[in-house]
């Protein structure tokens, strides 16, 4: 069934609590914490627009990092606050504390039109936990529920699930919408060949939904960190490189299903290692066979693994790419993943991108605009492909 819209709500004067995803990459300049790219920022800005267009006020809440319960400065959202500033050009009120005082006291003086973004949702355990409690004391803050977080509509947290049974209303916001256009309408199903490339970091998130995504994907391609640990599992020495040892069992499991159904699963044949992680210390190759030297790590995908995953995406109709091939912030580490980008923009595939990171990487590569959709979602695209419910998506109110 069909979920209520935003554009179905009368918002007028309202206190209206959005969640976002503000979960944007960030880097630290003399000391201080820079947004190195802010995509996610921008894709919130029609719902935001619209709302205060609509004599809303808008109180925004958001994640950013995984500080686990604890408020921890880094994890701050202070920078957001500012940069969204100079994005609408109205005040941006911050508050302090996400639930309590110090939000009510601000948002009792807000006017239809202001904007408060609240701090850290995850400064408290309860948000991942998604305690009712907690649930409750959000939605306390405001009248209706608004979810425009598509980036963590997988998670099923108090702001992005729980808090729904305590407001009259919740509707997707625009860019949920347009995500969901894009990514469960227009890709049901996907044209084959359809290949998926995955890499980045969040290996144990996502090692997960790799066996799902082969009863759909005609190829898999690995890189990233998760490379690393389907090397060890298939016994290949991976030096200091980063591995996620609880997943070993999982990664040669998938490996066995990969070959019982006929999906082409590709790990790197080769990799890019370092001792360091720095800009210009010194790199060499190791492939499956000499494997990585103790005190080394692999930190990008080879030349030949290029060129084995740049055939695969010149055959695909369809191509869904989430994670960095390689630590592509520092660019001695970064060709593999500037090469995908590369091969990628120069496919007649629909090409769909999705993770904060990856995005990054494309725009920074300057090929955004040769891509067919560009999602704010990371995980949650990869679960919506698989075919799972978002349970940020199944909390919201159903359109009579
Ligand atoms: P996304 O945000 O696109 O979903 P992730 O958050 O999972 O992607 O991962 C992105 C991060 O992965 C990047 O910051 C990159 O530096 C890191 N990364 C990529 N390859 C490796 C590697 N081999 N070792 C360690 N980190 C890596
Ligand atoms: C993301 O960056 O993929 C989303 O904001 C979700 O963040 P999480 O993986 O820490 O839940
Ligand atoms: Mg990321």
């Amino acid at each position: 069934m069909a979920k209520l819209s935003l554009r179905d709500l009368d918002v007028s004067g309202k206190r209206v609590l959005v969640r976002v995803d503000f979960n944007v990459p960030t880097e630290e300049r003399d000391g201080k914490i820079a947004i190195t790219d802010d995509t996610r920022i921008r894709e919130s800005l029609p719902t935001i627009q619209w709302l205060r267009e609509h004599g809303a006020k808008v109180i925004l809440m958001a994640h950013f990092g995984r500080p686990k319960g604890q408020a921890i400065e880094k994890y701050s959202l202070r920078p957001v606050a500012d940069h969204l500033h100079t994005l609408i050009d109205h005040p941006v009120a911050f508050a302090h504390d996400t639930i309590g005082k110090i939000p009510e006291e601000i948002i009792a003086h807000m006017q239809p039109g202001d904007v408060t973004l609240l701090q850290n949702v995850r400064f408290y355990a309860g948000e991942e936990a998604n305690d009712e409690m907690f649930a409750q004391e959000l939605a306390r803050l405001g009248d209706v529920y608004v979810n425009d977080a598509f980036g963590a509509a997988h998670r099923a947290h108090a702001s992005t699930a729980g808090i729904t049974k305590f407001v009259r209303q919740s509707a997707m916001g625009l860019l949920m919408e347009k995500e969901l256009k894009h990514l469960k309408d227009e890709l049901d199903p996907p044209a084959k060949p359809f290949v998926v490339i995955m890499g980045g970091s969040k290996v144990s998130d996502k090692i997960g939904v790799i066996k799902a995504l082969m009863q759909k994907a005609n190829s898999i391609l690995i890189g990233g960190a998760m490379a690393n640990t389907f090397w060890k599992a298939e016994g290949i020495n991976v030096g200091s490189s980063r591995v996620e040892a609880d997943k070993l069992d999982l990664a040669r499991e998938l490996l066995d299903v990969a070959k019982q159904r006929g999906v082409e699963f590709l790990v790197p044949s080769d990799a890019v290692v370092t001792q360091d992680i720095r800009a210009g210390a010194p790199t060499k190759i190791a492939s499956v066979q000499t494997g990585v030297e103790d005190g080394w790590q692999a930190v990008d995908v080879g030349p030949a693994t290029v060129e084995r995953y740049q055939q695969q995406i010149a055959g695909a109709r369809t191509i869904l790419w989430n994670g960095p091939l390689g630590i592509f912030e520092i660019p001695d580490f970064s060709k593999g993943t500037f090469a995908i980008a590369q091969a990628l923009a120069d496919s007649d595939a629909t090409t769909i991108i999705g993770g904060g990171d990856s995005v990054t990487a494309v725009k920074q590569a300057g090929l955004a605009d040769k891509m067919t959709f560009i999602s704010t979602g990371g995980g949650a695209s990869l679960e919506l492909l698989e075919g799972k419910e978002l349970p940020g998506v199944a909390a919201l109110s159903e359109r009579s």
